[in-house]
C-alpha cells in the first residue's frame, strides 16, 4: 500500500464531503483503512480550530520576546500580498516517472502556501526543482520578479530557503557553526531579514544564538548536530534556514517525527513568522495542520496539480476527496 491517508483525520473534510466520499467508497466496494504510510500513522493528530489557536497566544509572546526590533502584529494580517513565486508548466521525468508534469503555483507574500498530494505526488521534487537540485525539463520559475536559475547557494542567496524531509545539517559540526553558514549567506547577499529586521545589526554568534531561540530551541549551541534528538534536528534545521534571511521559506514536512507539543509549537511559530512578513510554502502530511494554517492550498497527484485554492475549497473538491481515498493499490 502506497497510501498516506487512506482515512482523514475527522475534522478535515466536512460532513458533506465526508459523506460523497464515504458513498464513493461503497461504489467501489473499498473499506476505509487507517494510513500508517511514512507519517508513521500520526495524520490527524493535531486538531486546529480557532479556540486552539487562541491558546497558542503565550507562543506569540515568547517569539515576540526574541525579536530584536520586529512588532509582532496583535493578529494576523490581511495584507494583499504581492507575488513572490510564479511557477508556470513545470515538468521533469525520471525515466518513464513523470514526477512533474505541467505544475502551475504562485505563492504571495506574508502568506503561508500549502503543497499537498498522496505519496509520490511529486512535491518533494516540486521543492528540489525550486531550489536548483534538479534541472526541470521545461517550465518557468519567477521569484521576487526575476526568472530563478542558478546553484541551490545562488537561489539561497537570492532569498529562497529551505528545510528538508530529512533534515539535512553537518553532523559534526556545532549547531552554533550551522547557524553562522546561514548568518554568512545572509550578509554575503546583503539580505534583511523579513521576520526581524533588527537581526542584521547582530555579530553571527549573537544572531544565530537569538534565532534558535526564536524558534524554541533550548539545547546546546555547542553541542555537535549530529547528536541532536530528531525533534531538534528539526529545530536547527528551520533556524538555519532564518538565518540565511530568506523572502520565500520552503518547508518539506516540517512537523512530520514531531510529537504533537512539538507541532503545536511550530505551528505558532509559522503563523507568527508570517504574521511578520515572512512567506512559506508548505509540504505537510498532516492535513488537519495544513488545513489550519494554509491561506492557499495545491493539491498534486501523479505529478499534475488536481486543485487548488482556500482550505474549505480544497477540501470539499471531489478530485482531492478522490485521491485521498479512491486510489487504487
Ligand atoms: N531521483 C529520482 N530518481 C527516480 N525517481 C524519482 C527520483 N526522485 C523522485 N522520483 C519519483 O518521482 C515521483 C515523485 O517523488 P517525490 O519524492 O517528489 O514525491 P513526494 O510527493 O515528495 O512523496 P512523499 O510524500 O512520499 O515525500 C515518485 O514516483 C518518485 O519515485
Ligand atoms: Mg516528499
Amino acid at each position: 500500500m502506497n497510501g498516506w491517508l487512506m482515512y482523514p483525520p475527522k475534522d478535515i473534510f466536512d460532513r458533506e464531503a465526508k459523506l460523497r466520499a464515504a458513498r464513493l467508497m461503497e461504489q467501489r466496494g473499498r473499506l476505509q483503512r487507517v494510513g500508517s504510510g511514512h507519517n508513521g500513522g500520526r495524520a490527524g493528530t493535531l486538531l486546529l480550530d480557532r479556540q486552539k489557536l487562541a491558546r497558542f497566544q503565550p507562543a506569540r509572546e515568547r517569539v515576540a520576546g526574541h525579536l530584536v526590533d520586529g512588532a509582532l502584529p496583535i493578529r494576523r494580517r490581511r495584507i494583499e500580498g504581492r507575488e513572490i513565486l510564479k511557477v508556470e508548466d513545470l515538468a521533469i521525468h525520471f525515466g518513464g516517472v513523470h514526477a512533474l508534469d505541467g505544475v502551475d503555483l504562485t505563492a504571495r507574500t506574508a502568506e503561508i502556501a500549502g503543497v499537498i498530494g498522496p505519496n509520490g505526488a511529486g512535491k518533494t521534487t516540486f521543492f528540489n526543482c525550486l531550489s536548483g537540485l534538479l534541472t526541470p525539463d521545461r517550465g518557468q520559475i519567477t521569484f521576487d520578479g526575476h526568472k530563478l536559475n542558478g546553484s541551490p547557494a545562488t537561489r539561497g542567496r537570492h532569498g529562497l530557503g529551505r528545510t528538508f524531509q530529512t533534515p539535512k545539517l553537518f553532523g559534526t559540526l556545532a549547531v552554533m557553526d550551522n547557524l553562522i553558514f546561514g548568518c554568512r549567506t545572509a550578509d554575503s547577499a546583503r539580505r534583511q531579514y523579513v521576520f526581524d529586521p533588527g537581526l542584521r545589526r547582530l555579530s553571527h554568534q549573537e544572531r544565530a544564538a537569538r534565532v534558535a531561540r526564536l524558534v524554541g530551541y533550548r539545547g546546546d549551541l555547542n553541542a555537535p548536530a549530529g547528536s541532536l534528538p530528531f525533534g531538534d534536528l528539526r529545530t536547527v534545521e528551520l533556524a538555519r534556514a532564518l538565518c540565511a534571511a530568506p523572502s520565500l521559506l520552503m518547508l518539506d514536512e516540517p512537523a512530520s517525527g514531531l510529537d504533537v507539543s512539538q507541532a503545536e509549537n511550530f505551528v505558532e511559530l509559522l503563523r507568527t513568522l508570517s504574521d511578520l512578513g515572512l512567506s512559506i510554502l508548505l509540504i505537510e502530511h498532516d492535513m488537519s495542520l495544513v488545513m489550519g494554517i494554509c491561506d492557499h492550498i495545491t493539491v498534486l497527484d501523479f505529478g499534475q496539480v488536481i486543485a487548488e485554492g482556500t482550505p474549505s475549497e480544497v477540501q470539499n473538491n471531489e478530485a482531492v476527496i478522490e485521491a485521498y481515498l479512491g486510489r487504487e493499490h
